[in-house]
């Protein structure tokens, strides 16, 4: 495994030990950084290669991958730089380590940036898992997602996305053309054991 800095990004790499299985973007929520998502990637697609990029925008010294104005009210603006930079970032990796498109497996704000690349530039991602995220931007731009994979995870007990949220951004990405599965666990906004085996089972289906 490695960690450099030459990228554009600060983050860690391993390669697949079974390159049959889809790379992935791992992006980790506020506070965290590119070692928190690694053993749930293992569990999830151990044979995956695994991109895990450090957040660089920091709120109280606490990394994030775009600005928030409060707790879920966004900076959108930065939503959309960021995202694209994010996305620059995985063309700029897959091209260095050899990697086929990936699939994004972020939690909370790693999730909702997710999301937003998604919509902004759908083509540097294979799919997305989507751990307690919410709409990233109020007004996406038309992005054609057809055939794209999205799972969305949220918590029935979330006190950071209400539920009605989690079911408009499956309502976005649906309407843009991609294969939505949303699973409501009996969770808060926290990543638990229950959230491995959903999507452990919808990575093996891709
Ligand atoms: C966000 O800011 O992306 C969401 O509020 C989730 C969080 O980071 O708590």
């Amino acid at each position: 495994m490695s960690i450099t800095a030459e990228f554009s990004f600060v983050h860690r790499f391993k390669p697949a030990s079974e390159p049959v299985q889809p790379p992935l973007l791992l992006l980790h929520a506020t506070g965290g950084n590119e070692d928190d998502l690694l053993p749930l990637g293992r569990m999830i697609s151990p044979g995956s290669a695994q991109l895990s990029p450090r957040g660089k925008v920091l709120e109280g010294g606490m990394p994030r991958f775009f600005r928030r104005l409060a707790e879920g009210v966004f900076d959108e603006d930065d939503v959309r730089r960021r995202a694209r930079e994010l996305a620059e970032f995985v063309a700029e990796a897959r091209e260095t380590y050899g990697l086929a498109a990936a699939v994004a497996v972020g939690f909370s704000n790693g999730a909702n940036i997710a999301a937003a690349v998604l919509q902004l530039r759908p083509e540097a991602l294979a799919g997305a898992a989507l751990i307690r995220a919410m709409v990233p931007l109020q007004e996406p731009p038309a992005a054609d997602l057809s055939g794209k994979p999205v799972l969305i995870i949220s918590g029935a007990s979330d006190p950071i996305v209400p539920a009605d949220n989690a079911k408009r951004l499956a309502a976005l990405l649906k309407s843009a053309g991609a294969t939505v599965q949303h699973h409501m666990l009996p969770a808060g906004h926290g990543l638990s054991q229950t959230d491995v085996a959903p999507i452990k089972a919808w990575i093996e289906q891709l």
